[in-house]
Order: C-alpha cells, then sequence, then structure tokens
C-alpha cells in the first residue's frame, strides 16, 4: 500500500476508529472494529492512518499485525503466529533453542509465576516450537484460553491493538477465536481491529453481530469529487484531460487503488496515450508489461513466495546471484511495486512485501503454468533449508508448495515422483501442528491430504489413519472403524505394541460412547495386553489410565482401582503431570475412603496446570462426591468457583450446566434451574447431540410440568428418555425415574412400572443420591417398597440420605420430608410432604396433614408450581370445609392460618 498521497475522504470513518481505541482505553474494555470493502478500497490505508494517529499519541499503544494469507484453505492462525512471534521477537531463522529461550523470557516479563508453564506450552506450537501430547481431547478451548491471557497481560502493560489483516482468507478457527474475544477479555484496553473483503461475511453472515463492542464498518466507493482531488495529488498536477478524467472517474468507480494504479500507468507510459483497462487488475497487468524481462520474472518468482519475500528466496528460485537480486528488487520498490518492510523476520535478510497483494495476484497468473511446478519446488527448498529443528509452523507452507508443485506438474504431465514424498511429510507436519493447536478441521483436512498421497502399502498411512482418527474422535467426528481397523492390523503385523495398543484403546472408547460396554473391554484388555511387558512408557501409562477411566464408569470398581494405580505409579516416574492428574480423578471417582483426598489432589493439581479438561473433571467428580455424601451446601460452593475457574480461562462446559441444574432443582432454585437446562438444551439444539442430555431434559420437564405447562412437559420426560436410553450409561438411564414419576401424576401405572423396572436393571449406581427421592416416591406408589430397600442397601450414598431413602421405603414420608429438610433439598422435601399429607388424610389424622400441606405449599407458591399449589390447596380447602361442617372451630382458626401463612 501507498501512503504517498494525502488520505482523501474517510473522515468520518476515521472518527469511528479513534473513537473506538479511545474507548478500549478509557473503559478498559475489549473493542472489535472489522472494516469492509472490496479490494483497493482502503481497508488497510485507514487502518494505517489509525496507527499514524497511535504513533503520534505520547500514550504509548502496542501495535500487532497479522495476516492471514490466500494459500489454500489458509495456514492454520498464522495471523495470530505472526503477532505473537513478532512480539516475542523470534525470527524464522532462530533455533529452537534460541526461540525457546526468547519465549520464556518475555513471558516471565508479563505473566505471574504460576501461570507461566501454562502459557509457555501453549505459545509453543504456534511459535514453531514443537508441542506436548500427553492426553487428546479437547485442546481448543484450552489453547484459546493461554493465548488470551498472553494478549491480556500485553493489553494490561499498555493499550493493544491487534490489527488482523484480511481476514477473509482466515481459517475456521482463527475466525472463532477473534470472534470471541471481546466476550472473554475484560478490563484490560484491546482494540481488535479486521480488515476483510466482502467475503467473509459470506462465511460468516453474523461477524461481529448482536455484540455490545462490536462494529462493522462498511467502506463504500469514494466520491467523485475525492476520486479527482486524489488523482490530482497522485500526478503532481491539477487537471487530466477532460476526456480522460471522465472516462477515468467512471471506469475507477470510486476505487483509490484504480485510481493509484493507473496513474502510475500513464507516469510510466512514454507513448503517451493510455487506453483504460476495464479492472485494476487490467491497470496492473499493463504496468507489469512495461518492465524489463528480469524485472518482471523477479516480481514472478516474488509472487509464488507470496505477499512477503526475501532475496535469498529470490535468489534459489530464480539461480540469479544475491547482488543482483537486491538491485532489481530497489528499482521495483522505487517504481512502488513493492516496498521493503521495516520489520524482519529472517536474520541478517531484508524483507520485502508486495505493494498490494493484487499486483502479487497478476504477477502470479502470467507465469506460465508449465514453469509454475518447478518455481514452486524451488520456493519449498528454500524454506526447507532454513531452521530445521524447528519447522513445523512452515510445514504448511511447505505443503502448500509441494502441493501446488505436484498439482501444476501433474497438470504438465510432468513427473512427479520426487515431489509427492515431501508433500506427504510436509502435509503431515502441518496436521500435526494444527492439532497441536487445537485445530482440528485443518488437521482432518490435512492429514486427508497426506493420506491421498500416500500408497496403500506405504510405511506411515498406518499412523496417518490413527492420528485422523484421534482428530475425529476428540472433536465428537464420525469416525469410520474401518480406519482404526487397518492401521490396527498393520501395527500388529509389524509389531509396533504402543500403537497397536493406541488403536486398541480408541476402538475401545468408540465401542463405550457407543454404548458397546461388554465390546469396549474387550479392546481395553488386549490393549493392556500389549503392552504389559514393554517398559513404562507415555503410551503405556496412558493405556493404563485410560482403561482405569473406561472400568470406573462401567462400574467395575477392582479394576478401575488396580489399573490406575500402576498408570498413577507411571505417570509419577515419568514426569506425565497431566496425566497424573486425570489418574487422580478417576481413582477419586471410586467409592471407598480415599476418594476424597484424591480427587483433591486431582483437582489441585489440575488447577496448578489450567489443565481446562481435567479441572472440568476435578470439579464435576468433587461435587458429586459432596453431594453424594450429604453436602448439598459445598457443593453448590464448589460449582461456584468452578464458575469462577472457567470464567477467569474464558471456556464453557455445558456439562456443568447439566449438572447444576439437578442441583438447583433439588434445591428449590428452579428459575436458575431452568435458565440452566436451558442453556444446555439450546447449544444441544444447534449442534451434536449429547450424552447428558437427558439431564436438562428431565429437569425442565418436572419443572414444566409443576408449573402447569403439561404438553410440553411430557414431550421433554420423553425426549429425555430417548436420550438416557442412547447414552447407555448406568448413571444416566437411572434418570428414568423421573420419567417414571411424571407417568405415575398422570395415573399412567404400567408405563411407570415399566420404567421403574429399566432404572432397576441398571441400578441405582453410585451418583444418584437425586434419585432417592423421585425413584423412592415411584417404587413406594408401586407398591415396590421392599425392592427399594434392596437397592438401598447397595448403594453407596452417605448417611443422610440413606435415612431419607428408608423412611420413605418404611412409608414414613414425614421423616423422609425432615431428612431432605437436613440436607437442604426443599424440592424432595416438598414432594415428600405432599405425600406424607395424602397419607395423613387417609389416616384420620387432618390436623398433621394440614400442617404438611402448608409447608409443602408455601415451597410450591414460591416456586411457582401452580399444579401442585393447587393440589395442596385443594387438599387444605376440603379439610377446612369438613372442619366447618362438624363445627371444629379451633382446627378451622388453624387451617386458616395455615393457609394465610403460606400465601
Ligand atoms: N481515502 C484514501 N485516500 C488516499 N489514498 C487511498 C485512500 N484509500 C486508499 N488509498 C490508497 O489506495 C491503495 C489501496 O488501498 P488499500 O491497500 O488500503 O486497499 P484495501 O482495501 O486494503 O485492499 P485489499 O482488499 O486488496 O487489501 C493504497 O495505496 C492506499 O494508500
Ligand atoms: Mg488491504
Amino acid at each position: 500500500m501507498s501512503t504517498r498521497t494525502a488520505l482523501v475522504g474517510r473522515a468520518r470513518e476515521l472518527d469511528q476508529l479513534v473513537d473506538g481505541l479511545a474507548r478500549a482505553r478509557q473503559e478498559s474494555s475489549t473493542q472489535l472494529v472489522t472494516i469492509v470493502g472490496v479490494p483497493g478500497i482502503g481497508k488497510s490505508r485507514i487502518v494505517y492512518e489509525l496507527w499514524q494517529l497511535a504513533d503520534a499519541d505520547p500514550e504509548i499503544t502496542f501495535w500487532r499485525h497479522g495476516r492471514s494469507l490466500p494459500y489454500g484453505d489458509g495456514v492454520t492462525f498464522s495471523a495470530l503466529a505472526e503477532m505473537v512471534k513478532a512480539q516475542l521477537g523470534i525470527l524464522e531463522t532462530d533455533s529452537a533453542d534460541d526461540a525457546t529461550a526468547k519465549l520464556r523470557d518475555s513471558i516471565a516479563d508479563l505473566i505471574p509465576e504460576a501461570e507461566r508453564a501454562w502459557i509457555e506450552a501453549k505459545l509453543r506450537p504456534l511459535v514453531g516450537l514443537g508441542a506436548e501430547s500427553e492426553l487428546g481431547g479437547d485442546r481448543r478451548s484450552e489453547s484459546f484460553a493461554a493465548w488470551r491471557r498472553f494478549f491480556e497481560a500485553l493489553a494490561e502493560q499498555r493499550p493493544l491493538v491487534l490489527v488482523f489483516e484480511d481476514l477473509h482468507w482466515a481459517d475456521d478457527d482463527l475466525l472463532d477465536f477473534v470472534d470471541e474475544l471481546p466476550d472473554w477479555v475484560d478490563g484490560a484496553p484491546l482494540l481488535v481491529l479486521c480488515t476483510a473483503r466482502p467475503e467473509l461475511l459470506d462465511r460468516r453472515p453474523g461477524w461481529g453481530g448482536g455484540k455490545r463492542n462490536a462494529l462493522m464498518i462498511s467502506l463504500s466507493p469514494l466520491g467523485d469529487e475525492e476520486t479527482a482531488r486524489l488523482i490530482a495529488d497522485l500526478l503532481d498536477r491539477a487537471v487530466l484531460p477532460a476526456e480522460t478524467q471522465t472516462a477515468l472517474l467512471a471506469r475507477a468507480g470510486g476505487n483509490p487503488l484504480y485510481a493509484e494504479q493507473f496513474v502510475r500507468m500513464i507516469s510510466e507510459r512514454t507513448d503517451g496515450e493510455a487506453e483504460l483497462p476495464e479492472t485494476v487488475q487490467g491497470i496492473i497487468a499493463a504496468r507489469l508489461d512495461s518492465l524489463s524481462s528480469e524485472e518482471k520474472a523477479l516480481l514472478q518468482d516474488a509472487a509464488v513466495l507470496g505477499k512477503v519475500f526475501w532475496p535469498s528466496a529470490l535468489a534459489a528460485i530464480g539461480g540469479v546471484p544475491d547482488s543482483q537480486v537486491e538491485d532489481r528488487l530497489r528499482g521495483l520498490a522505487r517504481k512502488e511495486f513493492v516496498r521493503r518492510e521495516r520489520r524482519a523476520s529472517i536474520a541478517g535478510e531484508p524483507e520485502y512485501a508486495f505493494g498490494h497483494l493484487l499486483v502479487r495476484d497478476v504477477a502470479y497468473n502470467q507465469i506460465p503454468r508449465a514453469a509454475r511446478a518447478e518455481k514452486h519446488r524451488l520456493a519449498a527448498g528454500w524454506i526447507d533449508s532454513l531452521a530445521r529443528d524447528r519447522s513445523d509452523d512452515r510445514a504448511e507452507m511447505l505443503a502448500h508448495h509441494y502441493a501446488s508443485a505436484l498439482e501444476f506438474a501433474t497438470a504438465a504431465g510432468m513427473a512427479t515422483d520426487v515431489l509427492a514424498e515431501p508433500a506427504r511429510s510436509a502435509l503431515r507436519e502441518g496436521a500435526d501442528r494444527a492439532y497441536a493447536l487445537g485445530s482440528h478441521r485443518q488437521a482432518d483436512r490435512l492429514y486427508s491430504a497426506a493420506l491421498e498421497l500416500s500408497p496403500e502399502d506405504h510405511r506411515e498411512r498406518p499412523e496417518l489413519l490413527l492420528r485422523r482418527a484421534h482428530v475425529r474422535n476428540d472433536y465428537n467426528q464420525e469416525v469410520d472403524p474401518e480406519d482404526i481397523a487397518a492401521a490396527l492390523g498393520s501395527f500388529l503385523a509389524t509389531e509396533r505394541h504402543d500403537l497397536a495398543a493406541d488403536a486398541q484403546m480408541l476402538l475401545a472408547k468408540r465401542m463405550w460412547n457407543a454404548g458397546h460396554g461388554a465390546l469396549a473391554h474387550e479392546h481395553a484388555d488386549r490393549a493392556l495386553e500389549l503392552v504389559r511387558d514393554a517398559p513404562a512408557s507415555p503410551a503405556k501409562a496412558i493405556v493404563f489410565t485410560e482403561s482405569a477411566r473406561l472400568a470406573m464408569l462401567a462400574g467395575d470398581v477392582e479394576r478401575a482401582e488396580k489399573r490406575g494405580a500402576e498408570g498413577l505409579e507411571m505417570a509419577e516416574r515419568l514426569g506425565l503431570d497431566r496425566l497424573r492428574a486425570s489418574v487422580l480423578i478417576t481413582l477419586g471417582s471410586l467409592p471407598g475412603d480415599r476418594a476424597r483426598a484424591r480427587l483433591e489432589r486431582g483437582l489441585a493439581l489440575a488447577l496448578e496446570l489450567n489443565d481446562v479438561q481435567q479441572i472440568q473433571r476435578g470439579y464435576n467428580n468433587l461435587a458429586e462426591a459432596l453431594l453424594r455424601f450429604g453436602q448439598v451446601a459445598e457443593a453448590r460452593a464448589l460449582y461456584g468457583q468452578q464458575r469462577g475457574t472457567t470464567d477467569r480461562l474464558g471456556v464453557r462446559f455445558i456439562w456443568q450446566d447439566a449438572m447444576e441444574a439437578a442441583l438447583f432443582y433439588s434445591v428449590g432454585e428452579w428459575d436458575r434451574a431452568e435458565h440452566l437446562a436451558e442453556s444446555f438444551l439450546a447449544a444441544v439444539e444447534s449442534g451434536t447431540s449429547h450424552y447428558l442430555e437427558a439431564v436438562p431434559r428431565f429437569i425442565r420437564a418436572l419443572i414444566r410440568y409443576a408449573r402447569g405447562d403439561r404438553e410440553r412437559a411430557l414431550e421433554d420426560a420423553e425426549r429425555g428418555s430417548a436420550a438416557a436410553r442412547s447414552a447407555g450409561d448406568p448413571q444416566i438411564v437411572a434418570w428414568l425415574a423421573m420419567h417414571a414419576t411424571l407417568m405415575l401424576r398422570e395415573g399412567r401405572t404400567d408405563e411407570a412400572s415399566a420404567l421403574a423396572d429399566e432404572v432397576e436393571a441398571v441400578g441405582l449406581g453410585f451418583f444418584n443420591y437425586y434419585l432417592t427421592s423421585d425413584f423412592g416416591l415411584a417404587m413406594t406408589q408401586l407398591g415396590r417398597s421392599e425392592e427399594l430397600s434392596a437397592h438401598l442397601a447397595d448403594a453407596d450414598l452417605g448417611q443422610p440420605w440413606l435415612d431419607a431413602g428408608r423412611a420413605m421405603a418404611a412409608g414414613e414420608f414425614a421423616e423422609a420430608a425432615r431428612c431432605f429438610a437436613e440436607l437442604g433439598v426443599a424440592t424432595f422435601e416438598a414432594q415428600a410432604r405432599l405425600r406424607a399429607a395424602a397419607d395423613l388424610v387417609a389416616a384420620g389424622r387432618r390436623r398433621e396433614a394440614d400442617e404438611q400441606l402448608a409447608r409443602a405449599l408455601a415451597f410450591y407458591r414460591s416456586v411457582g408450581a401452580t399444579r401442585y399449589r393447587r393440589e395442596a390447596d385443594e387438599q387444605l380447602a376440603r379439610a377446612l370445609a369438613f372442619y366447618r361442617s362438624v363445627g371444629a372451630t379451633r382446627y378451622i382458626r388453624e387451617a386458616e392460618a395455615l393457609m394465610a401463612a403460606s400465601a
């Protein structure tokens, strides 16, 4: 972009930008401004104008630029990587050690001790350093959290502007990251400034929309008068011949780049008369044609490299000595085709960039197709010659060049053998990096491309298949079991036991998720068999810890304990902290005295590591344990703490929404419970199914039913049951008890009974404290109290729940209500009271019944449970009528007082 001429127009738009920056500073908030417009309309220019203003301001503002480039589907997070590398002063030519040292130093200046290791680990793959690979799972949210913390810490030092240029070329994950920034970074002055061509809005129609701190500026064409001024300024003289001027204004259509290129064209022409090409591209092409053949060739070589390039790369591609390259570059810079950048990313080399990306595009298109293959191959060779030990962030660039070379060579009928192998290996490296960064779409795409280039008998094919299957599994995508089976077969045949075990464990997890528990265990056992005699290794430790987790989920305590203990020992010995946190949490989820302490240790470790996944598991399982022991208030406080942590990290777990919905429902905070259930269900409805879906469905069903929304309640209950059955997990299936109670209220006894049978078939499990109420009520009403007692005898529940359950089984509902009251679960208490009242009335113990009713009524009024309120009201009214008919004045007064008190 040339800034030789003064800015014309755009005063209003510039004001909006200035205002955005001022707001970010004054409010210490994050502002997202997106500038949209067609190529050459002036998006980058207006960003530059803001930069100038900020630069002149005595208060220093940090600026970081990141570009997205038009290579295939974009290089994963390339714009972010560019920003971070510039911030840390990391050059492409730095060795891994140097880059690591720079990373550590900067982090030490910025980030409090406790978070340093975590942020470093998450920034490493971004700047081209290897990544840890302890456990799979969703790495994206954790990477996002760490990167946000990094930028937030920068903004805390000084106001920060992050410029994401040409976002229409960004990969989808980068778009997500940028889009979410204003939601999570708060309390520090940050302006996120994006430029994009209108295609961005085709990809993301709602971009930035509906956000408090988001603004979209759409750049329209300049007016004729403004364009004329720009042309005059560019020409250093006031007017063109009238005809040319009119034709030019019409053709330029208010596009400054067109005007600019046009003026350059006529000033470069010696033959005077200049015809007007239709498009900017046409003008640029005409200008390129007027260059010497050496200059033109150089620009074409540069176009192969991309927007930025270096003399040594051009020398390598063009086979021209460095000194000549630099001479020619200087000449091209004078003609403003290219410019020298102030920054450098290759040690000891000046960096050049195209004046405008359209110049690059036009130059590229002029390269004969057959010549492109060779040029891309040479470009790849040059990139490959840079520091080998941190090649991963260049892998996608390499892959792009090799893949292009391959494509053009194939099209030209040239030999391709020499290209396939390096292309395949670059694609694989790129995929590994994308996976480490948490970009599963990109990883999937790159592994798939690498597989395309791997013949059936290729040595690495099985590994590629397995990795792609892992990516898909981690991010809940469809996995072809054939892929895993093929990989497994080959690992077994070649005796690669670690990998074979890994494939077996993946199959085990898939089987478990698909509800085939027995098959899952078979696979897990085979995985163990494969590594049992091998020396301790991370792969082995993973097999043990993962199979312990599966056994825990299936309720196979003994197996879980044994494998978990071995996994823990190995993780400790090998210093695998994430794995250690994971297995502690697994072990802590088993029944027994040691559980609580293990969970607490696991959670503490996960918090220390900022390991998002284990933090989530740790909190959830610890809360479950507290609930199981009857420490309802403590569990609630723990959920509060979890919210604090997830907010700090900027992640959201819909899992927690479901569990909290259940808790808030039981303690009588129905609005909150419903809100959480709805937010869970909204997330599920907009995406894929979630294995916990049954829980929020039942919670909402119960609340809706109580509030008189019967139809929709029953629909939720149906769908909840379907979800519970397809989840196949005993803990979830047990929730069918909720459906059973609704069926009983509907008088559909047979169905209730069948549902109770289903629950019985899987057992109460050890998570199901909340079922003592509904399951208990259903069983007693169905006349199956004895079965209930038997289940309670087996249940791993704290004494308070057992007391409540046993009172229930014994038909002592008032006593059960008292237990529930002590536990602090008001909803269960009210249910028991209503039931107690019915029995007391039947036994003729009117006054005691009245008291139970009044207390239930007070609760149902408070939560707006119209249906039960009506039930209780009617019962009380009937009692009153009876007392009146027999003239029991004293009881009349008491009943009236009760009704008034609960009103
Ligand atoms: N309002 C203006 N006044 C003067 N010159 C301008 C103005 N707007 C743009 N220009 C000039 O026009 C050229 C093209 O502008 P710019 O590079 O900002 O376009 P862009 O919208 O970023 O295009 P692209 O989508 O291709 O990135 C630049 O040389 C720039 O300096
Ligand atoms: Mg631009």
